[in-house]
């Protein structure tokens, strides 16, 4: 694998060998050192066009927990302001040699273009309305943990799936993983043709009770150049997960940032139910799965227990989830 710009260049087989390796990596985390050396010596930078938080900090934290030299690029405050284009951007930044460059662009494509203006391993973390392969593989990774096969699984990905590159990615991650997905929201948050993904379509949560998982999706109100719903409000009446909607038995996901009150209720969020902080902490050991894969793995698989002398990282083989 020489870059991650969507889950379609994943099949089920690279998805599992993701997640065993991250599995690996998250006895690291429990470490009182919680760092290895296997990506010492190499240089990790993080261009990021659009604000965030979590995807941010945890690509930050994984490059560095895998010991890797991070430069951290925000557009605000940068050379942008002046009018540098991303091409240039990209062209000056790889002036510093990055082995590995993490993007994330409100453009739909960024990535598949940045990877073929540099040498770089192209991580996209989010390219507009487009794909966020590794919300998916976090996702993936923390159902992994709790239920262990996702086969025969039922997940529902309700509201703003328009704009929303994590339904994208989702969609055909958990397909992959041989889970099924209805997508449910307004008729006007959801795109024409979607079921062409292979997922189904519901314009209610009249059956909302029938899923395993309940995967809410953030108003994505700075996609929205128009009105779309009539009110968060009205939205909130319609499909707003709360504890009148989930049922005990099911589990709540969110990619956050969370909008309480909106699509989900602030009681739901902070129930039990919610593996939301889960998926916050998946992301770091997931990330670092897709680093060391895109700079040691697949390329050096001799040399990799030189780099990662930790007990079962250099094992780096597939299996399956359960
Ligand atoms: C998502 C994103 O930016 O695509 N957040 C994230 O990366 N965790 C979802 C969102 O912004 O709603």
């Amino acid at each position: 694998m020489k870059h991650l710009l969507s889950i379609e260049d994943l099949d089920r087989a690279a998805i599992e060998r993701i997640i065993a390796q991250a599995e690996r990596f998250a006895e690291v985390a429990d470490r009182e050192i919680k760092k290895v050396p296997a990506l010492r010596g190499r240089m990790v930078l993080n261009l990021f066009y659009e604000a965030s938080t979590r995807t941010r900090s945890s690509f930050e934290l994984a490059a560095k927990r895998l010991s890797a030299d991070v430069v951290n690029f925000a557009a605000s405050g940068s050379s942008v302001e002046k009018g540098e284009s991303l091409k240039d951007t990209v062209l000056t930044l790889s002036a510093h040699k990055p082995d590995a460059i993490v993007l994330r662009t409100p453009w739909a494509g960024a990535s598949a273009l940045v990877s073929k203006w540099c040498d770089a391993a192209i991580v996209n973390a989010g390219d507009g309305k487009h794909e966020h392969p590794t919300q998916a593989l976090l996702d993936v990774y923390t159902l992994h943990r709790r239920f262990g096969r996702l086969d025969g699984a039922t997940i529902w990905i309700v509201g703003d799936v328009a704009h929303s590159r994590v339904a994208r990615s989702n969609v055909l991650a958990f397909q992959r993983m041989g889970a099924h997905v209805t997508i449910a929201g307004p008729p006007t948050l959801i795109p024409r043709g979607i079921e062409q993904l292979g997922c189904e379509v519901r314009y209610t949560l009249d059956e909302l009770a029938s899923a395993d998982i309940v995967y809410a999706l953030r108003m994505q109100h700075e996609r929205m150049s128009e009105t779309w719903v009539p009110s968060m409000r009205e939205y909130a009446t319609w499909y707003q997960i709360n504890a009148r909607r989930l049922t005990a038995r099911q589990v709540l996901m969110h990619p956050g940032p969370v909008n309480r009150g909106v699509e989900v209720s602030g009681e739901v969020v902070d129930s039990p139910q919610a593996v939301i902080t889960a998926q916050v902490e998946a992301g770091v050991v997931v990330r670092m799965a897709v680093l060391y894969e895109l700079l040691a793995g697949a390329r050096e698989p001799r040399a990799v227990s030189d780099r990662a002398p930790v007990a079962g990282v250099a094992a780096a083989g597939g299996g399956p989830l359960a």
